[in-house]
């Protein structure tokens, strides 16, 4: 409460000093105007008008001054309330975040001048590199523009705003301009100043984006012709079954064979992608409070969710087995979330022993496994692993897949398989939240999976990637060595770790590469504070390009290294 009334406050503030500004801007100009029109013929025209300029030259230096010291001030204090707050991650890692939140709030308007570094670094009493690399982070993000000679400024689209383009696009009502004007929840501004997807998906490297432009769309489109031509009343309504029957039932047929998953039709409920699936498990299987493993790293959109769900969140470490699980805890989890056929973001597979491990644990302390198997059908060497949930009979996991690599994400279809005591329970959670429908859009997925075309595209795909991943990991074996590559990556997925030398700082390499074109994400960032200083690397996503466009991007990346002082091999 007393920090939403800080922010209040200090928006109020800025408003007011921005206010007088104008004004008095306003009545000088007036003086000038005045002067030329009332006094058009004398000759004292040029002298007035020169004291007016002069007048406005100075009202604008002293506001320029009064301003900046005020915010200076201003800024300071409610960074210093926020701080106390937030204490996940390195400084320099929460600083950026207090920034970044009073930016997306509003707290900081666009195309405001940010204070100097070294004024800020007094104000909040850090080291003035803390604020400097803070700024920087918000600069490769989006959010500041650095000035030449004119220090920061804040962007005057911040990425956000892309985010949400279609309530841009709304013209502002009376009642949406006193919305403007309303707090977020506290869990409200969590999730937002957490928020990680980023605003680019398509290009070298973005991690995890499949090549959409290689789908059939020919023969999705002629299904989706024929079958949209007299829809079924069933499929026009809501979805009250948890999904197309006929969607459930090709994947329940897929899963069996594909991913070993023990299953029936009635034990799938379709969602419309991991996130929803997510939040559906999580609102229906814990409460606030409760205790939720995750592992560490792990994907951001996890993390997000449980936060904002209530939820307390434990990070356990990874090794080249997958999750080290903490047999001896105290409090047991409700749930734990876990990538086991190729860990994410590092790429290791959970071992045997360590599933066994894991589904004792799990039936002992009375806990949900959730198992999300997102990109296991890209393995390009060997077998794929088969799923978790498929290990032993009536196991308590709940397996978790999505369409959105294999297909392309805009679809929005994922799907989880849940024991079969919990379905009906979920599947009235589901409707109750999200009240789904889609349901052609599901049937005609359902045909494309019955007629054999989902797995010729596996195949394809599975191909295709693997031929970029190997010219990528050739180029970094060329002109970085061995050691640049993680040594848990594997023949596998979407995207694969760059490995960096501890001391560097690879949120900036991330950041200076993105300046130049190339999309890389920092892995210090899917850590939690206990390990992010620790673990330098970079994700880069080998799948959405193709060779020649790897090359070009590959050598930008490299010229960025060694702006960073990385060897490089030649
Ligand atoms: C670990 C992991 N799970 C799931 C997903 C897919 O999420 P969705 O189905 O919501 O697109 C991703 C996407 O990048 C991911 O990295």
């Amino acid at each position: 409460m007393f920090l939403i009334t800080q922010s209040v406050l200090l928006k109020i503030k800025l408003r007011f000093f921005a206010f007088i500004k104008k004004s008095v801007y306003a009545l000088t100009y007036k003086k000038i105007i005045f002067a030329v029109i009332v006094k058009k013929n004398t000759q004292s025209i040029d002298l007035i008008s020169l004291f007016c300029i002069v007048d406005i030259m100075l009202a604008r230096a002293t506001f320029n001054f009064w301003e900046r010291a005020n915010l200076q001030s201003l800024l300071g204090d409610y960074l210093l309330q926020r701080l106390q707050q937030d204490v996940e991650g390195t400084l320099q890692l929460r600083v950026f975040r207090c920034l970044r939140n009073a930016i997306i709030q509003g707290v900081l308007a666009p195309k405001t001048r940010l204070p100097a570094s070294r004024d800020l670094a007094k104000e909040i009493k850090v080291s003035r590199n803390t604020v400097l690399s803070a700024y920087e982070q918000l600069r490769a993000q989006g959010y500041v523009e650095a000035r030449t000679g004119q220090g920061t400024w804040i962007a005057e689209k911040i990425p956000e705003s892309f985010l949400i383009k279609a309530e841009n696009n709304i013209c502002l009502t009376e009642e949406n301009k006193q919305n403007e004007s309303y707090n977020l929840s506290q869990r409200g501004s969590y999730l937002v100043g957490y928020s990680a997807a980023s605003p680019y998906q398509w290009g070298a490297f973005v991690p995890g984006a499949p090549d959409v432009t290689e789908f059939p769309h020919h023969i999705f489109s002629r299904i989706q012709t024929r079958l949209s031509r007299e829809p079924s009343v069933s499929q026009l309504i809501y979805s009250n079954e948890g999904g197309s029957i006929e969607l459930r039932q090709a994947l329940a047929e897929y899963l069996t064979i594909a991913r070993s998953v023990q299953c029936d039709a009635d034990q799938i409920i379709i969602t419309e992608g991991t996130h929803q699936a997510i939040d559906l498990v999580s609102r229906t299987l814990s409460d606030l409070g409760d205790d939720v493993w995750i592992e560490d790293p792990a994907y951001w959109g996890i993390r997000n969710i449980l936060r904002i769900n209530g939820v307390h969140i434990r990070a356990l470490p990874v090794d080249q087995h997958g999750i080290i699980p903490d047999l001896d805890v105290k409090e047991s989890p409700k749930l734990i979330f876990v990538t086991p056929s190729h860990q994410y973001p590092l790429g290791s597979h959970l071992s045997l022993e360590r599933r066994k491990q894991l589904i004792a644990f799990a039936r002992q302390h009375k806990s949900w496994i959730i198992e999300d198997d997102y990109d296991s059908e890209f393995r390009f060497s060997g077998q794929p692993y088969p799923s978790l949930q498929g290990l032993e009979d009536d196991s308590p996991v709940i397996y978790m897949g999505t369409f959105s690599k294999t297909i392309y994400p805009a679809l929005r279809i994922g799907y989880l398989v849940v024991p079969k005591k919990l379905f009906s329970p979920l599947r009235v959670a589901a409707s109750e939240l999200y009240r789904g429908g889609h349901l052609l859009d599901q049937t005609i997925l359902a045909e494309f999976i019955r007629e054999g075309h989902y797995e010729a595209h596996i195949r394809r795909m599975r191909l295709l990637y693997s031929k970029r991943h190997a010219f990528l990991v050739d180029l970094i074996h060329r002109h970085l060595g061995q050691n640049f590559l993680h040594e848990y990556n594997t023949a596998a997925g979407l995207h694969l770790i760059l490995k960096l030398p501890s001391d560097s700082n690879d949120v900036l390499i991330a950041a200076n590469a993105l300046e130049k074109g190339v999309k890389v994400r920092a892995l210090s960032q899917y850590y939690t504070k206990q390990y992010s200083t620790q673990h330098k690397g970079l994700l880069l996503g080998f799948a959405c390009v193709n060779e020649q466009k790897i090359l070009i991007a590959f050598g930008i990346l490299l010229e960025c290294l060694r702006d960073a002082g990385i060897q490089t091999l030649n």
